[in-house]
């Protein structure tokens, strides 16, 4: 059987620079915004619109995130060049001081994807979504939509999706080349892998969901792209915060057979020594197409700390697709 085989190492990115003062993405070391304080969004995505790119995700708090509730809400950067990024501010911003908001403090707004809609020129934010003292017990997709890319967002409505009244976990909204758009994540309770399609308008899931074929139940923090008519998806295993080993599949459709292609990622961290067997201590979020180059994908991580989530910090990894035959 014929399938690419996928690495993922850790090597900088280094691509053309335009203003301010990054070179390259140096995966592993702090990244730094345009106003030298940390890149602060966590969990989330990237999209290119107009020129420009947009990395949307999880805005952590000093003293508040350890408690591991929403407290910043989504954060946006923007950028020409991948490497030097504006700060656009807080999008989707939690709210303290009315209890009875759907973003109220206390809420879990998690893993943020951001996607645009051409057909209504419409930003939507798709997020995982806990309401205000209701736990992890069933599973909510936020949706919260935006004119602009950088916001603001307004909360729309909340969805139980994968066709369970308990919902689901983890999970990457992928717009195919036919401007549908799938929900591909981990249904609530029983953890498995199920795809199912949105609505045309992208606001609310079909009730058509399948169980993914191969792909091994509990993978969580999928990212997917279509690459030579192939899907690559990676995700991680189901260890909350925890590093685990990363698991890479391809299928020749969303509703085919994906064929598991094991680790992607070789090597070590020089920043922590960690090594592949532990994604490098991460945990993948996105898996970004870069604009303009051939077979160039960014795939960005998450380096977790949950009892110090500001010192977690997101950054790229350099993948490179390497061609391996098998008969
Ligand atoms: C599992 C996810 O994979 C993590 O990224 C994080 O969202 C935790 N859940 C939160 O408990």
């Amino acid at each position: 059987m014929k399938h690419i085989a996928i690495y993922i190492t850790l090597l900088s990115i280094y691509l053309p620079s335009y203003s301010q003062s990054n070179s390259s993405i140096v995966p592993g070391k702090v990244w730094l915004d345009n106003n030298s304080v940390a890149i602060n969004a966590h969990g989330g995505n990237v999209i290119f619109y107009k020129k420009k790119y947009y990395w949307y995700g999880e805005h952590k708090i000093e003293g508040k995130s350890e408690a591991q509730l929403a407290d910043g809400g989504i954060h946006c950067y923007s950028s020409k060049d991948l490497m030097n990024w504006q700060d656009e501010g807080i999008v989707l911003p939690v709210i303290y001081t009315d209890t009875t908001s759907d973003l109220a403090y206390g809420c879990i707004l998690e893993r943020p994807k951001v996607l645009y809609d051409r057909k209504q020129q419409l930003f939507i934010a798709h997020f995982k979504y806990y309401p205000r003292g209701t736990g992890y017990l069933k599973g909510y997709i936020g949706v919260a939509t935006s004119k602009k890319p950088n916001g603001t967002f307004t909360f729309k409505h909340k969805f139980l999706g994968a066709n369970s009244e308990y919902g689901s976990g983890d999970f990457a909204m992928f717009k195919n080349t036919d401007n549908n758009a799938y929900h591909l994540t981990v249904r609530k309770p029983d953890k498995t892998f199920v795809i199912g399609k949105l609505q045309d308008d992208k606001m609310l899931p079909t009730t058509n969901y399948q169980v993914a074929k191969g792909i091994t139940a509990r993978t969580e923090a999928p990212a997917i792209i279509l690459h030579n008519n192939q899907y690559f998806l990676i995700g991680s295993g189901s260890t909350g915060f925890l590093p685990n080993v990363a698991r890479a599949f391809v299928a020749n459709a969303l509703d085919g057979t994906f064929t598991n292609l094991g680790n992607p990622c070789i090597g070590k961290n020089p920043h922590n020594g960690i090594g592949a067997d532990t994604t490098f201590g991460a945990q993948i979020n996105y898996i970004l197409k870069v604009e303009g180059k051939t077979n160039a994908y960014i795939a960005m991580f998450d380096i977790w700390q949950p009892d110090m989530p500001i010192k977690a910090y997101t950054y790229g990894y350099h993948w490179y697709l390497k061609m391996v035959y098998h008969k």
